[in-house]
Order: C-alpha cells, then structure tokens, then sequence
C-alpha cells in the first residue's frame, strides 16, 4: 500500500514537471500557428509510403508498426500499400462494432442490467497495428494484434487443435518454467467475435515481458488452441479493452491503468506503446477530455466529441439529436461521422480543395467518396481539421486528413466516412489518430492528446 502511495506521488510530480517542460516546448507554439491559418501545406511526397522502414525500434516501450508496411516485423520485405485490404478490414470492424453494439443493447434490454453477456468482441482482425511482447521464460517474442476495443489477450499455443499459420514459433506452456496452469472450472474461453470468427482455448498464467522494466508475473492470457480464422499472420491479440481478462485489469495496479500510444503518421515509421510511468513521462501532452466509462460496452472507450472544425467553420455534433456517442477505436482506420455532419464536412472540404480537379472513387470497395487528382503538385493545401472535445480541442496532424490512394498515382481523398446505419455513432480512427500521443488514463478517467513523436 505504502509502495502504491509513493508510485503515485511520484507520478503526480512527474505530471507537473512534464507540463513545465511543455511551456517551454517549441512545437507548442506551432501549434498555436496552425490554429490562426486555416490550412496547412502537405508535401505530396509525405504521403507516399517508403520503400524502407525509416523509424528506429523505440527506446522506451513497445514498438507499435503498421503490420504490413516495412517496419512490421511480420512483413520480410516491404509490401506495396494493399488499400483495397484496408478499405475492406475497416469496413468489417465498423459493421462489427455497429452490430455488437445493437445486440449489447438488445440484451441489455431484454434482460435488464444484470444480465450476463457471452463474450463477443469486434472484429480484432481488422485491426492494423501489431507490436511484439515476450511471453513465458526463457521468453519467447510474439507479435500480437494491438487492439483497444478487444476484451482478452490470447496466444495460439501448442499443442494445437485449430491454429492458422503464424510467423513466430507457437508458445508451448510446458517449455516455460515461469507457467502455472489454471485449474479451476473457470478455465476455458470462448470468444465469438462480430466478424463471425471465433477463438477457443484454455487460461494460462505467465511471466509477461512488456520491456526490462515492465514484466508482470502470473498475466493471465488465453492460450487458443481452436481459431475459426487467420489473424493475418500474427500471434494473437493483446487486448486493451477493460473487459476483466485484459492487460488493463489484469496488471493495473503496476501501470495504475495508465497507457498512451502514438499511431505511426506514415506506414514506413514506427510508432509506440508505453505503460504507466513510462507513458506519463515519455507521452507528452496538453489537452484533457474526459473518458467514458459505459460499464454495459466494456470493450469500448467513449468521448464526447461535441464538434468537428475546418479550418474556421464548425460543425456541432452536440446539436444533433441524438447526440452521437463517439468511440475512440485503434482498430477502425477512418472516423466515421453521422451523415449529416459528414456531408456538412464534406462540403466544406471541397471548398478548400476547389483548385484541383475532381477525381472520382477508384472502385465502389474504396468508399471515400471526396478525391482529387493531385498529378503535378508538390504541395497540397489542406484546411486544418480539429476535433473539438468537451474541455478541449484537437488540431489533427495534416497526415491525418487525406488519404493517398495508391503509392504510384496522385489521388487523394478525404480521409472521413459516414455511418449511415448508426447516425447515433461517431467512431474517431487510426488514420485521424496518427502522430498523436493519446493517453489513456483509466483510473482517473481521462483522455490526455499531445502532439506525437512518431512522424517519421
Ligand atoms: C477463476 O476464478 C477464481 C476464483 O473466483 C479466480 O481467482 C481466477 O482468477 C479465475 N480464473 C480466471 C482465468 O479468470
Ligand atoms: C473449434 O471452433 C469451432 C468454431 O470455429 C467450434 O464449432 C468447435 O466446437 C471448436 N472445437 C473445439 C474442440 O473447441
Ligand atoms: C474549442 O473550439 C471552440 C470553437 O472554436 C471554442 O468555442 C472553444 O472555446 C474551444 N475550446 C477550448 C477548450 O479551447
């Protein structure tokens, strides 16, 4: 208890100098610049995803890459940008999300508030970020599907009934001398998720290694030996949702329920995954906005996004009625906004970009439906975008506001969706996300955002 007290003095002084040295950042006072202009200058190159990873492996944390781009350490050699498998994994999450959502209230209405709910999860395959963990002793490295909106951390272990192919060696319990068993009836999982796969096994405690300063003996993971589906070639998921078999509350008390990540801005940089003290001293950040808890939708992570501003015009999704309830999701890449805001958005953008031609919608899988032919540009003038918070604003990287369609070609769209079957649902994405450090800070329930450190 004394130990938990002290941690947490120590992290109340660690807060209060890291806003001291943000005073005194430079980068604060760009910011400052791009709220008064209204747009922003985007070299077309910026772009263009790389041939070679430049990000280095992080120092601190874990290393969070896009898993098919040439940091992942599930991709040998750089693959070309395969935009039509993220058009369509992004579209499989949202359907998941939307569903899942209208079968918890079902349930939740039928049943009352005690009703027990089977475990299901959204689609955690459609998820585009990996990192790699250790897991048993000696440790075995295993890359594993970075998911927010997942509820249980699983592995495919060996023996096996049903595994799909996976790069890394399968993790034998039996080989590690760190691994108990669970022996009670409470042992076995299940876990149908809303894309229609599935994956069963069995609980195992173990020594999780997260870095040399953050390992946690007795994790409680799933040890799947059963899965319906390939997971794209990772080992799993590691699940980050606050459901009770999640690195959340499993390990709390360590990392006081405190994490913070950076979504890499292009596919060819690496971004990062730090726990508590670790994520409050190495992820800075200056706005805060609360974090919603709905203990019925565990697996997801709510804000309340009041408005969405370009440039200077602003769009109030407060005054919709309902007023949206937005999730804030690593897994889905494009946020989705009610239609009528988005069409508002969408409007307003092509003013911005009436200089350039119009291009039309590559084929109808892509679905961004506002793009431009940008062939002969160097630069391309986009208006700001901030999300507008409850208590604060934030103004999105320029990386984060179009979407280059093909590596070769000169078409951009604009990086939004609407969600027509859920105009009560506003989804923030991984695309909006990027090069931010966004800090989950679940025990006081607050969302913290800074300027990320992951560009390039
Ligand atoms: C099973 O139940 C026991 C007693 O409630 C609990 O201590 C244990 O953590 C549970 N095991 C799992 C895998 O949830
Ligand atoms: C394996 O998973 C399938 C669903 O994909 C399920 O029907 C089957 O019962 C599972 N088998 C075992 C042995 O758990
Ligand atoms: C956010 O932006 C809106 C619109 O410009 C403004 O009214 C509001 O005061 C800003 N909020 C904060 C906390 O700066």
């Amino acid at each position: 208890m004394a130990s938990y007290t002290f941690f947490h003095l120590l992290l109340l002084v660690l807060l209060f100098s890291s806003h001291e040295i943000e005073k005194r950042c430079s980068w604060g006072r760009e910011m400052a610049n791009h709220e008064e202009h209204d747009t922003y200058a985007v070299e077309m190159k910026s772009l263009t995803p790389a041939t070679t990873c430049k990000g280095k492996a992080q120092k601190r944390g874990l290393t969070l890459a896009h898993r098919q781009g040439p940091c992942s350490p599930l991709a040998a050699h750089r693959q070309s940008r395969d935009s039509k498998g993220i058009f369509l994994r992004d579209q499989a999450r949202v359907h998941s999300i939307n569903i899942l959502r209208q079968s918890r209230m079902l349930i939740a209405g039928n049943h009352g508030e005690n009703a027990r709910l089977p475990i299901r999860s959204s689609s955690p395959r459609a998820s585009e970020f990996v990192v790699t963990i250790g897991l048993g002793t000696p440790k075995v490295d295993l890359t594993l599907i970075f998911d927010t909106g997942s509820d249980i951390t699983w592995t495919q272990c060996k023996p096996c009934l049903g595994c799909y192919p996976q790069k890394d060696p399968l993790f034998e319990p039996s080989k590690s001398t760190t691994s108990s068993p669970c022996s009670a009836s409470n042992c076995t999982y299940s876990i149908d998720y809303a894309d229609g796969s599935h994956s069963n096994g069995y609980y195992v405690r173990d020594l999780l290694t997260l870095t040399p300063e953050y390992q946690f003996q007795d994790f409680i993971f799933g040890c799947s030996e059963n899965n319906s589906h390939d997971f794209g070639a990772t080992s799993g998921i590691l699940g980050l949702g606050q459901g009770d078999k999640t690195l959340i509350s499993r390990v709390e008390q360590k990392f006081s329920n405190i994490f913070c990540y950076c979504i890499p801005g292009s596919k060819n940089s690496n971004g990062y995954l730090l726990f508590g003290f670790d994520a409050l001293s190495n992820c800075q950040t200056e706005n805060i906005t609360p974090l919603i808890i709905d203990q019925h939708e565990p697996s997801f992570y709510f804000v309340n996004l009041v408005g969405i501003a370009l440039g200077n015009q602003k769009f109030s999704l407060s005054s919709e009625s309902p007023p949206p309830k937005t999730i804030i999701d690593s897994g889905t890449t494009f946020t989705r906004l009610p239609p009528s805001i988005y069409n508002a958005v969408r409007e307003e953008f092509d003013k911005y970009m009436s200089k350039y031609p119009r291009a039309k919608s590559p084929s109808t899988v892509w679905t961004l439906d506002t793009c431009y032919d940008l062939r002969g540009q160097e630069n391309v003038n986009l208006p700001t975008v901030t999300l507008q918070f409850e208590k604060t604003n934030v103004t999105l990287d320029p990386s984060a506001i179009v979407w280059r369609v093909n590596d070769d070609d000169a078409q951009v769209c604009l990086a939004f969706k609407p969600n027509p079957k859920r105009p009560d649902q506003a989804i923030i994405g991984n695309a909006q996300q990027r090069n931010l450090n966004i800090l989950f800070n679940i025990r006081d329930e607050e969302f913290h955002f800074g300027r990320g450190d992951c560009a390039n």
